[in-house]
């Protein structure tokens, strides 16, 4: 493994901290991010960490993932449940890649059920706030590495 890891994070996480606490918790997304990088760097690892509201540079991101990166981890948000060119993109990308969300989608409203993006992940982490981010990542970095043993 030589390249980062790819985090990508969908509409209205940029509000974190103050959106909806009593569901999002009070984190901001830059202390996300910092748990992120301070976890990737004891593993010896980089990321890229990136927020969009926009569904295009959130595509944009995954594609430069094909050459730019080992894996990604992804919080659609809202896209999660509507975005067959998210699903599209991360198919195209062949790049490994982990679902995680803060909540946890099942166990809220009906709409929220449906992931369109869970069939080309390789595993979900959700509904551990912050840390699903981190297990994410944890998972991700072992199965890359065991992956790339010879
Ligand atoms: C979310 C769950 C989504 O249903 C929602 O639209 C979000 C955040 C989460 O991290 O719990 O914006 O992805």
């Amino acid at each position: 493994m030589s390249k980062p890891i790819l985090i990508l994070n969908g509409p209205n996480l940029n509000l974190l901290g103050t959106r909806e606490p009593h569901i999002y918790g009070t984190t901001t997304l830059a202390q996300v991010e910092e748990m992120c990088r301070r976890r990737a760097e004891r593993r010896g690892l980089a990321i890229a960490f990136h927020q969009s509201n926009s569904e295009e540079k959130l595509i944009g991101w995954i594609h430069d993932a094909i050459d730019g990166a080992d894996g990604i981890i992804i919080n659609p948000a809202a896209f999660t449940h509507t975005s067959i060119a998210i699903l599209d993109a991360i198919k195209a990308s062949g790049v490994p890649t982990v679902e995680v969300h803060l909540s946890n989608p099942d166990a809220r409203e009906a709409f929220r059920h449906r992931s369109r993006i869970a069939r080309v992940c390789l595993a979900r982490v959700a509904g551990f706030g912050p840390r699903s981010y981190v297990l994410g990542l944890i998972g991700l970095v072992k199965h890359l590495r065991e992956k790339s043993a010879p």
